[in-house]
């Protein structure tokens, strides 16, 4: 198995070249060409992904950072290749900030379970939003109640926005927020939220940031460093990746300062019946063996990704929401939910 970089050269947005990547294209549902639009639920996989998921197993299957043999050394490459492509797509300061989880669901979970150990106390606050996905609602609730601390929800507007306004108002009126969890891209309005904004206003108050960002990886390009949230969730499969993979990247300093969630083989440095030490980052993270396949099919997603002009990728997706939006409301008595001015069709890339 090789494992494949990416190459400096963007190939061009040729729409017919990259529909024939996907294999799944080519069949027929109820007897007619599939035309896919859950997209957001769950992306198609192109062959690349594919292969390099089928390649792992066929010929390098071996655990990672455990065996002094050939096939250990080349899963443990093939898997810190991906970590380090995902860290670039990101621009994480550092690798070892990138986690793997099983997806956004369960980085949130980790964030919520290990931050609640480590700042909420009773009387303090959570702030989320009105339009977040049950999975960056119920791990909050779920600590919430085990510390005693009080969820708090920014209200969204007609149409489907977040008032920045009264967003900052709420921060600087809450009295002791230890965390803001929102997303990114909306899954059910497609709105993008100002998340700089929100984030420079938490920052002021010392409150931690956690980014969904389920919906938002695969249309835009995410910089970790310029938005300045500390924890930012995602999963492969939403972005031409794996099911069953995802990332948690964490800022290193609040890293280290968080307990482990899972405890297991792989997140420990010494084990004794009396006291056990933690492995270093990101291993301290990542218990058990983990979904080794998947890793290396999401870091060739992120590659295969990487390899197109994005912008031109953001063109299109422009293209493509502007043409559903008119077809759709000449539908009569149709009425769209969800109508923010800063909607997810990729144009973000540009910036
Ligand atoms: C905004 C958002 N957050 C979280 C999730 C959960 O993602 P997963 O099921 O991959 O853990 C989704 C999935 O649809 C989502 O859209």
């Amino acid at each position: 198995m090789s494992v494949s970089t990416t190459s400096a050269v963007k190939k061009s947005y040729d729409v017919e070249e990259i529909r024939a990547q996907f294999p799944i294209l080519k069949e027929l549902v109820h007897g007619k060409p599939l035309v896919y639009f859950d997209n957001a639920a769950t992306s198609q996989k192109p062959r690349r992904v594919i292969k390099a998921e089928s390649a792992y197993y066929a010929t390098i299957n071996a655990n990672v950072h455990r065996g002094v043999h050939t096939l250990s050394t080349l899963a443990t490459e093939a898997q810190e290749a991906a970590r380090e492509a995902i860290r670039k797509h990101i621009n994480a300061q550092h690798a070892h900030e990138v986690i793997f989880t099983s997806g956004t669901t369960a980085s949130i979970n980790l964030a919520a379970q290990s931050l609640g150990q480590l700042l909420l106390k009773k009387g303090d606050e959570v702030l989320i939003s009105g339009m977040e996905h049950h999975a960056n609602i119920v791990p909050w609730q779920l600590v919430c109640e085990r510390y005693g601390a009080v969820l708090k929800v920014i209200p969204v507007t007609d149409s489907g926005e977040l008032d920045l306004q009264l967003a900052n108002e709420l921060i600087s009126q809450l009295a002791s927020c230890r965390i803001l969890a929102i997303s990114h891209v909306s899954n059910t309005l497609g709105t993008t939220n100002p998340v700089k904004e929100l984030i420079a206003e938490a920052k002021k108050r010392g409150i931690i940031t956690l980014l969904d960002g389920a919906q938002a990886m695969p249309h835009m390009r995410v910089d970790v460093q310029d938005l300045d949230c500390e924890l930012y969730a995602f999963s492969a499969h939403k972005c031409y990746g794996p099911t069953g993979i995802g990332v948690l990247y964490g800022r290193e300093e609040l890293l280290e300062r968080m307990p482990p969630w899972q405890g297991g083989g792989e997140m420990i440095d010494v084990v004794t019946f009396e006291k056990t030490t933690y492995a270093k980052l990101p291993f301290k993270f990542e218990a058990g063996t983990p979904h080794i396949a998947g890793i290396i099919g999401l870091g060739e997603a992120f590659r295969w990704m990487n390899d197109y002009d994005l912008d031109a990728m953001a063109v299109h997706e422009h293209v493509l929401l502007e043409h559903a939006t008119k077809e759709l409301l000449a539908i009569d008595g149709l009425r769209i939910i969800g109508t923010a001015n800063e909607k997810s069709r990729g144009d973000q890339f540009r910036h």
